[in-house]
């Protein structure tokens, strides 16, 4: 299916909206599968939205020990840091809703090997398909730690180009503006997504989301689309000449 754009008024609407529809596929995970695998996405724009979904969760009293939560991608630090995604997702939703320990898949990044991390992370994620795959997406057109041009390390010790052909599930990318590791998902396993959902807001995404949006391939965002795939976005990431849209604008 061709992916659907909603577009919102400003961040705060993009939350409840998203929390909203968000709590809809998982619910329609635990309705026709045993379990509902949800990949979180990082950064900042989510976590508004995590924290009006854990309020949704907790109110709708959710069956926590039938949900698998894991992380599109993290930082190499652990997840008591800062900069930490998983971090960031338990402060806003696991804590909230009370999550068990056992239903949350942790990159367990910071120490130890970064491809060796990948390489497991990959193998505990593998059996599990996402209901929803939450995405986010750089002013760069990156998302997840899909980085253009960067280069990625693979368990079998290849270093190749992170491209939309990225072997494997997951990979360890070295990231020379944070001189860092990123641990990340890849095409491969986002794209088995029932439901991919981006949340994009803010001026800065603009023509990185209108180059998704038409599909420019030499754009990581591109490179994702779930069976289904949503665009949730704000006003100001559309073109200045996008006339006023109505509220909750739904094109396809
Ligand atoms: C991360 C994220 C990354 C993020 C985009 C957008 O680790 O930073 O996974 O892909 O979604 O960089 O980040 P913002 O929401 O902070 O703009």
């Amino acid at each position: 299916m061709p992916p659907e754009t909603r577009v919102y008024a400003d961040a705060e609407e993009l939350a409840a909206q998203a929390a909203a529809s968000i709590l809809g596929l998982i619910r329609s995970a635990l309705e026709t599968g045993p379990q509902a695998v949800v990949v979180l996405s990082g950064g900042t724009t989510p976590a508004e939205c995590y924290r009006l979904l854990a309020r949704l969760i907790t109110e709708a009293e959710l069956p926590l020990d039938r949900m698998v939560w894991a992380f599109g991608d993290e930082r190499w630090v652990p997840a008591g840091h800062p900069d930490s995604n998983e971090g960031m997702a338990r402060r806003t939703l696991l804590d909230p809703i009370r999550a068990p320990d056992r239903t949350i898949l942790s990159w367990q990044a910071g120490s130890g090997d970064p491809v060796e991390r990948a390489a497991s992370y990959a193998e505990k994620l593998h059996p599990l398909r996402p209901g929803v795959a939450l995405q986010g997406l750089g002013a760069d057109g990156h998302t997840a730690s899909l980085y253009p041009g960067a280069v990625a390390l693979l368990p079998d010790g290849q270093r190749v180009p992170v491209s939309v052909d990225l072997p494997g599930d997951s990979a360890a990318v070295w990231l020379p503006s944070e001189s860092r590791w990123r641990l990340t998902l890849g095409p491969a396993y986002l794209n088995r997504a029932r439901t991919t959902v981006f949340l994009v807001s803010g001026a800065a995404k603009r023509a990185s989301l209108a180059r998704v949006l038409e599909g420019d391939l030499a754009v990581p965002g591109s490179w994702i689309r779930g069976q289904n795939t949503l665009f949730l976005v704000t006003r100001d990431t559309l073109g200045r000449d996008t006339p006023d849209f109505p509220k909750d604008v739904r094109f396809a």
